[in-house]
């Protein structure tokens, strides 16, 4: 992961990190990058590893590198809410993990700067060695409804990032902008002339750290095609809207370099099935509607490596391996 955001620094673009909970997700991402040539991040949640009792994912993440070794993949543990999740992940053999110290185990209680710093330090110190990218969290998203986030939102201050990273040495840093998890972020639609995300502390932590990799959270877009499409076909999701490609690209213009994005996958598989099941009632052939799903979700990841600037920018570099990455840290 650091050396995919350390290139991605290097020429200013984003990295789209999308979560994965099974095969068809993850083959749409990697069909995406293989066809446009960019690097990937490919996210397990805890509640991912959950559901796919952590072998299954493990494998399916791995097939991903070994389907495609060209590509620079990073993966990626969202979310880890403890050092025990964090060796959990490690184990498994990702080769990036997120602490969000910034909420208790719970992951719904926001904890201090000294309760964030303490655990962020255990899990960077845990990391490290093995090769491991460490991603940290200052300030809280909002949005509850996938169990992720205090359900307010706590911006980041710029004051204290310079400490947390001296104190932590983490890698990446996911920053509280306004955005929140999930399909309901914003209730009216995103104005361009209007300030919907707090940029101005992205600037700022940027002016005062130009070297961190920020870190957008929360990040879907939330296309309104895909609400009506699910809609038109029996679904009932009320007026939302998420977070506006241009206000991802000012982030990115501002120095952030990774942006979550599970929400709008979720939204376009699930139009798509809705939309086969209600054309074919006759058909039950879970490949006949989860390969349009499949699709479907293609099709929004590679317009989102388009936007973010990550498209092409697969074989700028060769990928180092974990056992290379060990020697960059000690160092
Ligand atoms: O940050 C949250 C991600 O969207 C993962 O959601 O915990 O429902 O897998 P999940
Ligand atoms: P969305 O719910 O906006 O897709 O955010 C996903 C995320 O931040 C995963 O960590
Ligand atoms: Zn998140």
């Amino acid at each position: 992961m650091k050396q995919i955001l350390d290139e991605a620094a290097k020429q200013q673009y984003g990295v789209p990190h999308f979560n994965v909970n099974n095969m068809e997700q993850a083959q749409a991402i990697m069909r995406a990058a293989d066809e446009i040539k960019s690097p990937v991040i490919i996210a397990a949640s805890r509640g991912a590893l959950k559901y796919s009792d952590l072998i299954f994912l493990r494998n399916i993440m791995m097939a991903c590198v070994e389907k495609y070794p060209k590509l620079p993949v990073a993966l990626h543990l969202d979310h880890g809410n403890n050092l025990e999740s964090v060796k959990t992940a490690i184990s498994l053999g990702f080769t990036s993990v997120m602490i969000d110290g910034s909420l208790k185990e719970d992951a719904k209680t926001p904890t201090t700067f000294e309760e964030n710093v303490k655990v962020t330090k255990e899990c960077v110190q845990y990391a490290h060695p093995f090769g491991v990218t460490v991603e940290g969290e200052l300030g809280t998203l909002g949005g509850i409804e996938d169990g992720v986030g205090s359900g307010k939102v706590h911006l980041t201050d710029p004051n204290q990032v310079e400490e947390f990273l001296k104190l932590t040495g983490v890698d990446a840093l996911a920053v509280a902008i306004g955005t929140s998890h999930g399909a309901y972020k914003f209730k009216i639609k995103p104005d361009p002339d209007k300030n919907l995300l707090a940029m101005d502390i992205i600037r700022e932590i940027h002016k005062r750290c130009p070297n961190l990799h920020m870190v957008m959270h929360g990040s879907s877009s939330v296309p309104k095609e895909l609400i009506d499409e699910i809609n038109n076909y029996g679904g009932k999701i009320p007026e939302t809207y998420g977070v506006p490609l241009w206000a991802i690209k000012e982030g990115i213009a501002a120095g952030v370099r990774k942006i979550n994005v599970d929400t709008d996958l979720r939204l376009a598989a699930t139009a798509a099935i809705r939309k086969f099941m209600h054309e074919n009632p006759e058909k039950f052939d879970p490949r006949e509607y989860l390969s349009p799903a499949r699709e479907a979700m293609q099709k929004v990841i590679k317009e989102r490596f388009i936007a973010f600037g990550s498209a092409g920018h697969a074989f700028d570099y060769e990928p180092i391996t974990l056992e290379h990455a060990k020697g960059v840290y000690r160092k």
